[in-house]
């Protein structure tokens, strides 16, 4: 069950969002929460779906709950829906399982960073295809940062011009990510660090106030916010 979005387009975008406890409706976890009246991730595929360079688009879902996403999804873009792993590494892994060969640029994206825009999107898929190897969105970090110890004291200043905050979508040359996720052994977070480890460059790329993720209650009342913008 392979869809399709433009078939011309040389990525394929995977969205991990088979945590634990993932259930349709509201008050579930991050990826379904509402907001203005739809889940989470509708609103990151409407947006993913939107990017001209997008072919094909890979959610990783609870194994139980497929056949529930697929149908959420299927009124938005032409998703392919596969089941998700014990950790978010093997989810992502097995949905870059599920993009067939000749897609050669692959992005990780979050639902909770559900109004990334499509420009980003493009942006990320277009630093990979001039030749990076794997791409990530950042934005400065505005607050200062202090390295704190135990009774919570302050044990130093860290210099915040060397610092980056990182958003998704990440963006990789598709067999960068494919043999950085078949060598990884610690679980890591976020995938650009599995790509790291494995001693490939990352570039950073400007990222976007839209990326924000959307966690905190603050965050939706912002994000219903930008949503008015025009
Ligand atoms: O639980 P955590 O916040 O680390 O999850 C980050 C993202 O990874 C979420 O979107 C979650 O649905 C996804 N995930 C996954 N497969 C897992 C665990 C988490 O796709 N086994």
């Amino acid at each position: 069950m392979t869809a399709q979005l433009n078939a011309r387009g040389d990525v394929a975008v995977l969205v991990p969002a088979a945590g634990a406890g993932v259930r349709l409706g509201p008050g579930g976890p991050k990826a379904l929460r509402l907001l203005d009246g739809e889940p989470l991730l509708v609103h990151a595929i409407r947006r993913v779906a939107a990017a001209p360079s997008v072919r094909m688009i890979v959610v990783a879902a609870p194994a139980a709950e497929v056949d529930a996403v697929a149908a959420l999804l299927a009124p938005v873009a032409p998703v392919t829906v596969v089941s998700g792993g014990a950790e978010r590494q093997e989810s992502v892994g097995l949905a870059l399982a599920a993009v067939p060969d000749d897609i050669p640029i692959a992005l990780v994206h979050d639902a909770a960073r559900a109004l990334a825009p499509p420009a980003l999107i493009e942006s990320i898929a277009a630093a990979v295809r001039s030749g990076r190897p794997a791409v990530i969105p950042v934005l400065p970090v505005v607050d200062t940062i202090k390295q704190v110890g135990p009774g919570d004291v302050v044990h130093g200043t860290v210099d915040r011009s060397v610092l980056r905050s990182v958003q998704t979508p990440q963006g990789f040359r598709r067999d960068v990510l494919a043999a950085a996720h078949a060598g990884a052994t610690d679980p890591l977070t976020d995938d650009a660090g599995l790509v790291e480890k494995a001693g490939v460059e990352v570039t950073c790329v400007p990222g976007s106030d839209l990326a924000m993720k959307i966690t905190r209650p603050l965050d939706l009342v912002l994000a219903e916010a930008l949503l008015r913008v025009p």
